[in-house]
């Protein structure tokens, strides 16, 4: 039996909540299956993980659930003491209440701790599609068209179906386009973050307004699909400035990643199916801090390399990805 993982770091919502600073990513890249995901969500409660990043499109909720379901009557852990979240995706911008009620039957829970829009238009790709796929159907961003998303958000934090609410994958004018507009104001917002790709003044932004930033891919996604791959992108596990650090530590880069993103002061939801990864991906954030002066040099890697750029969600006769992050 591992160690149990305790004293991981922690950050309170602006609805009061507490959420850990560590939670398991459950998206398995078209590379593992539900079954071997859900399997680690098993063995990462075990070992002390608290929090779960889940969405309907990563289409394993409910084989999760059934894992929950084993653990909660095995007496391994209590519904309360886990910080769960889902999101609605695209294609259901319109039906958020039939969206959540959705993931959790499959979830087999009453309420979720967190619930996000998953991505701030209403585009849709098949899963698994290639790359240069395109939906004739999709549309810019549109402030009403997400307003009207949000407000079913809202709905779904009165009905007591969902904790708190959150968005994702957005950008600081969106944010400065809605937030004003927002009853209730996100209380997270997930996006894309590692050492070659910090986005510090969307960060910042995050900080300012009370909302906890969770970074995706903290490690550089590297086993990410192919349709989010492309020749200008690094890897962050390679990059000097973090091999260094992961030398001076004895320990693998990936694990400075994750160092490194909650030391800065991020949620961070790692991915992986392999016990001996997912123990060291919570139990650094416990131990062997890294100094200011690596915190600093770990500043430096950044090369503002986005990996997930969205090109599957561009509208017809958009010119290229740029335009999904303005
Ligand atoms: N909101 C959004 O739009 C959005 C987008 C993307 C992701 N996400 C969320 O973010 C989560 C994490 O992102 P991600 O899964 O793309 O990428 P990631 O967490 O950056 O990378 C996961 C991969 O890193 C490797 N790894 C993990 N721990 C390691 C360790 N200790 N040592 C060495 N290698 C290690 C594993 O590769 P191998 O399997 O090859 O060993 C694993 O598959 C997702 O699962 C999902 O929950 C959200």
């Amino acid at each position: 039996m591992s160690e149990f993982i305790t004293n991981v770091p922690e950050y309170t919502l602006n609805t009061g909540a507490v959420m850990p600073a560590v939670g398991l990513g459950t998206f398995g890249s078209d590379k593992y299956s539900p079954d071997q995901i859900a399997a680690a969500v098993s063995g990462a409660i075990r070992i002390g993980y608290r929090m779960l990043d889940c969405a309907s499109v990563y289409q394993n909720e409910d084989q999760i659930g059934k894992v929950l379901d084993g653990l909660f009557k095995e007496g391994v852990v209590k519904r309360e003491d886990l910080f769960i979240t889902s999101k609605v995706w695209n294609d259901q911008h319109r039906e958020v209440r039939k969206a959540c009620e959705k993931s959790l039957k499959d979830l087999g829970l009453s309420y979720v701790d967190l619930y996000f829009v998953h991505w701030p238009f209403p585009n849709y790709h098949a899963p698994g599609c290639d790359g240069d796929s395109r939906n004739p159907d999709s549309k810019p961003f549109s402030v009403d068209e997400f307003m009207d998303t949000w407000r079913q958000m809202e709905e779904l934090y009165d009905a007591g179906l969902v904790k708190a609410i959150g968005m994702s994958n957005m950008t600081i004018s969106k944010l400065d386009a809605v937030l004003p507009l927002c009853r209730i104001q996100p209380a997270a917002l997930e996006m894309e973050c590692h050492p070659s790709f910090q986005q510090q003044e969307l960060f910042d932004y995050a900080k300012a307004h009370n909302i906890v930033p969770i970074g995706f891919c903290p490690i550089g996604s590297p086993s990410r699909p192919e349709r989010d791959r492309s020749e200008t992108d690094v890897a962050d596990t390679e990059l000097p400035e973090v091999v260094k650090v992961a030398a001076d530590h004895n320990i693998h880069p990936a694990v400075v990643c994750i160092k490194w993103a909650v030391q800065r002061g991020l949620c961070t939801i790692p991915f992986s199916v392999k016990e001996p990864q997912y123990i060291s991906n919570l139990k650094c954030t416990t131990e062997d801090p890294l100094s200011t002066e690596e915190m600093e040099l770990l500043k430096k890697a950044d090369r503002d390399c986005r990996l997930v750029k969205g090109q599957v969600f561009l509208w017809p006769g958009a010119d290229d990805w740029t335009q999904l992050w303005e």
